[in-house]
């Protein structure tokens, strides 16, 4: 038989246990804690301690952590966990050591807090078990993604929704917004909220309709997780809630018709071709996603990967013709990746800063770019990828660039609070779209190319007229939320 364990920490449960009963009264009974769970308890732990040297791509010291198999098998030391003896157990030894080789390293983060490291000892003491029906193989990153819910958009927010990315649909008539865990679409006459669509996405980065009406976001959880997911926004509503309908695009398979993308990392930007056929998708995991859509969203098939980027991608395009496509990246890059040969074809490092957003001309004679050096740049997308122009731009960083649908023109979104457009031809700045008060994000153009749309920091929306830059609308597309007037203008 086991030998009870005396130890501090199996005495503090028993205490708390005593501490239970006292409140509850001499009638209850007395219940054992709770075992520890492997990936409700310990695998969140280590997430935030551990896998920052210990996954699959680092593997320091010989050791993955991110199976349970791989976590009881060790690394080059061979097993670090004696079962049942904590203390005999690198794996939770290394995390209280007084020693200078402590986990993680003493130059590289905090200590695991004590109560965290409780937790693995106790996990240890109790046999070190993974939980039924989980397999040993299983990848903890993805299991602990899948036992995420998304938490559900308040009705009214308290705080202004951040709006990195807009779209009009097919009919000019409403404008979609991303909003927190949700994407809300508002009717642009009356500019009024008409559905909430739940996603579980906390922030949408980028959006595009596709020709069959539906809708394709890319977005994610900074840090944990991203997902390029396609929807259909004409759904049954779920329910209305003071007139506005509710969609479920979390778990209703009517309104998240398919999920191309699930990634360890936010989705920042995405790009559909003229002629519909192929989706692309960038972010934080430096790849670029090429998807062929030829049979029909439901039939989407994963064509290409391109790691060409040394760092997060920010932005995509694709020529008219669906032979190149382009690509902005926080390396201070912009790159040209030829779809058919699926190789590189130049990189254009002009901007020496970041660059957040890349368009070309329908002809496919000319790449523009923009980013942290307020320019706007136009290239030869071949041969040596030089530069035709450095555009002037804006009085601070330029994060989005898109290019007019019927016009020969381009508009981009800047953090000096405006968004401008340009000729394509001579880069010579047209109009200026004014009246947002904090960094631009996001902007679109209607499908029949006569009104803008620009979404800002402090969730406000603007959309004007292309031509003259009057406003048509403005409002705030957070949900119910008062707009607090500042005493002291932000700068
Ligand atoms: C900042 C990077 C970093 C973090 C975070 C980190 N480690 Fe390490 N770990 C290392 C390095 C580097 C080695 C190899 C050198 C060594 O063994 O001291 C290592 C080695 C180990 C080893 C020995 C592996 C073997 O067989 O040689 C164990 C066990 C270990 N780490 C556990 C942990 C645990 C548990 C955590 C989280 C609480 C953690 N580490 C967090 C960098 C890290």
């Amino acid at each position: 038989m086991k030998r009870p364990c005396y130890c501090i920490l199996c005495a503090l449960a028993a205490a708390a246990v005593a501490a239970l009963l006292f409140v509850a009264g001499p009638s209850a009974s007395a219940q054992p804690p709770k075992p520890i769970s492997f990936i409700n308890d310990v695998a969140p732990i280590l997430k935030e301690n551990c896998f920052a040297c210990h996954d699959t791509k680092k593997r320091s010291g010989k050791y993955d952590m991110t199976t349970f198999e791989k976590i009881v098998a060790g690394g080059s030391n061979g097993e670090p966990i004696t079962i049942g003896k904590h203390d005999d157990s690198e794996f939770y030894t290394l995390m209280v050591t007084k020693e200078e080789r402590r986990m993680p390293p003493r130059d590289k983060g905090e200590a695991v807090p004590k109560a965290k490291a409780d937790i693995i000892a106790r996990w240890i003491q109790e046999g070190a078990k993974l939980d039924a029906g989980l397999a040993p193989k299983a990848d903890l990153v993805k299991e602990l993604r899948v036992r995420w819910a998304p938490p559900v958009p308040a009705e009214k927010y308290s705080f202004p929704t951040i709006v990195n990315a807009l779209a009009f649909t097919p009919d000019g008539k409403q404008l979609v917004v991303g909003g927190h865990h949700e994407l809300t679409v508002w009717d642009i006459a009356s500019a009024k909220l008409v559905t909430r669509v739940r996603i579980r996405a906390e922030r949408a980065y980028a959006m595009a309709f596709l020709p069959d009406g539906k809708l394709a976001v890319a977005g994610g959880r900074p840090g944990q997780e991203g997902d390029v997911r396609i929807f259909n926004l004409a759904a049954k509503p779920k329910e209305m809630q003071n007139g506005v309908a509710i969609l479920d695009g979390v778990n209703d398979p009517l309104t998240m018709v398919k999920q191309l993308l699930d990634a360890d990392d936010s989705v920042l930007c995405l790009a559909v071709s003229a002629d519909g056929k192929r989706l692309v998708s960038g972010g934080c995991d430096r790849t670029v996603r090429v998807w062929d859509l030829t049979g029909g969203v439901a039939a989407a098939k994963l064509e290409q990967t391109v790691e060409n980027h040394a760092d997060w991608v920010l932005g995509v395009a694709l020529s008219a013709d669906g032979k190149y496509l382009l690509t902005a990246g926080r390396d201070k890059t912009a790159k040209v990746w030829d779809l058919k040969a699926k190789e590189s074809v130049l990189t254009f490092p002009e901007h020496q800063n970041i660059v957040y957003g890349v368009a070309m001309k329908a002809d496919g004679t000319v790449g523009f770019s923009v980013g942290a050096d307020k320019q706007l740049r136009n290239w030869k997308p071949t041969g040596e990828g030089k530069q035709i122009k450095a555009g002037g731009g804006h009085g601070d960083d330029v994060f989005k660039i898109v290019a007019h649908p019927k016009e020969p023109l381009l508009l981009t979104a800047s953090a000096d609070k405006s968004i401008r457009s340009w000729n394509m031809e001579t880069l010579a700045n047209v109009k200026t779209f004014q009246g947002l008060t904090d960094f631009v994000y996001a902007v679109a153009v209607s499908p029949d190319g006569k009104q803008v749309a620009g979404g800002a920091y402090d969730g406000e929306v603007r959309i004007w007229k292309t031509d003259d830059a009057t406003v048509v609308k403005a409002f705030n597309a957070s949900p119910g939320y008062v707009v607090k007037v500042a005493a002291t203008p932000k700068k």
